[in-house]
């Protein structure tokens, strides 16, 4: 079955899926997209993927292409035409097709909106996870507003591409004072000496992310101790555990930082747990 791809309106055969040369997407990165978790065939998190939707489009001044609702039956409709029971499903807005021009078109142009929905091999997954992951740590050389979902990801690129050469699943950036801000397309989390999960707070620059607020909830509900702290390399080579957390990743152990092997080298008991009680929340709250 070939896979269908949204585009304006119509869903296609991904091989007859296309965009105007002239959108603003592609000329110069003028849009946001969103990444939703599929469970069973239900979006996880839906409503904190929409408010951050809204959110990342009203600080660029794009219009939501139509409301939430309706976005949603669309978003459905791709899972289902995809068949996919567990998997993600993309969504991207831009600003639309205008002859090339940085401003913003004199004239209002139409949003383009694209959804795509993709299968994921579960059992594949949780065995990554019960592995875990290395990371590698990169200077950060992002720009100011990464709290916007846009699309303009080339630094994300090139440090995911450093990561698989380095035979690593994800890259952490690391900002001027030697704080992790976060990873190329996850935020990151260690549990620290003192047993507290510590992950950046949302004043520094980085993705609000929409599983790291759910698992907030679910850790508070643990009655762990919870620190919205900065972290070093160093403290995060000295953690008793790391993870990293996003719609495509869930919540996946780390066990190596650059080189350096984090306790016996093997997944931790603390983020082994939080990866449980996500999954459970995600499948258990999926609509
Ligand atoms: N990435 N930080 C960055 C830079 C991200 O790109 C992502 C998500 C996250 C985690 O956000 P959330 O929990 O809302 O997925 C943090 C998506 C999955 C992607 O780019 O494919």
């Amino acid at each position: 079955m070939p896979r269908l791809a949204y585009v304006n309106g119509r869903f296609l055969p991904l091989a007859e899926a296309s965009v105007n040369i002239e959108d603003r997407g592609y000329q110069f990165a003028d849009g946001v997209y969103e990444v939703w978790a599929v469970f069973d065939g239900r979006l996880a998190d839906c409503e904190g993927h929409f408010e951050r939707l809204e959110r990342s489009l009203g600080e660029l001044r794009i219009p939501m292409p139509m409301d939430r609702r309706a976005l949603a039956v669309v978003l459905k409709e791709a899972v289902r035409r995809n068949r996919v029971r567990t998997g993600l499903v993309y969504l991207q807005v831009t600003r639309g097709v205008a002859a090339r021009d940085h401003a913003f078109p004199a004239w209002r142009v139409r949003p383009s909106l694209v959804i795509t929905a993709k299968s994921i091999d579960w059992a594949a997954t949780q065995a990554r996870a019960g592995q875990g992951i290395a990371v590698i740590t990169l200077p950060e050389n992002r720009w100011g507003r990464c709290d916007i979902k846009s699309t303009a990801l080339l630094p994300n690129v090139l440090a995911k591409q450093a990561a698989r050469e380095a035979g690593a699943g994800e890259a952490w950036f690391v900002d001027e004072l030697g704080l992790v801000t976060e990873g190329a397309s996850s935020n990151a989390w260690i549990i620290d000496q003192d047993g507290a999960v510590r992950t950046r707070d949302l004043n520094a620059n980085i993705l609000r992310g929409i599983t790291r607020r759910s698992l907030l909830d679910l850790i508070a509900g643990e009655g762990l101790q919870l620190s919205e702290r900065p972290f070093t390399v160093e403290e995060a080579k000295a953690a008793r555990e790391a993870f990293i957390t996003g719609a495509g990743t869930l919540v996946m152990p780390v066990v190596r930082i650059d080189g350096t092997p984090l306790g016996d080298g093997r997944p931790g008991p603390v983020a082994t747990r939080l990866r449980a009680l996500y999954v459970h929340h995600a499948e258990a709250s999926a609509v």
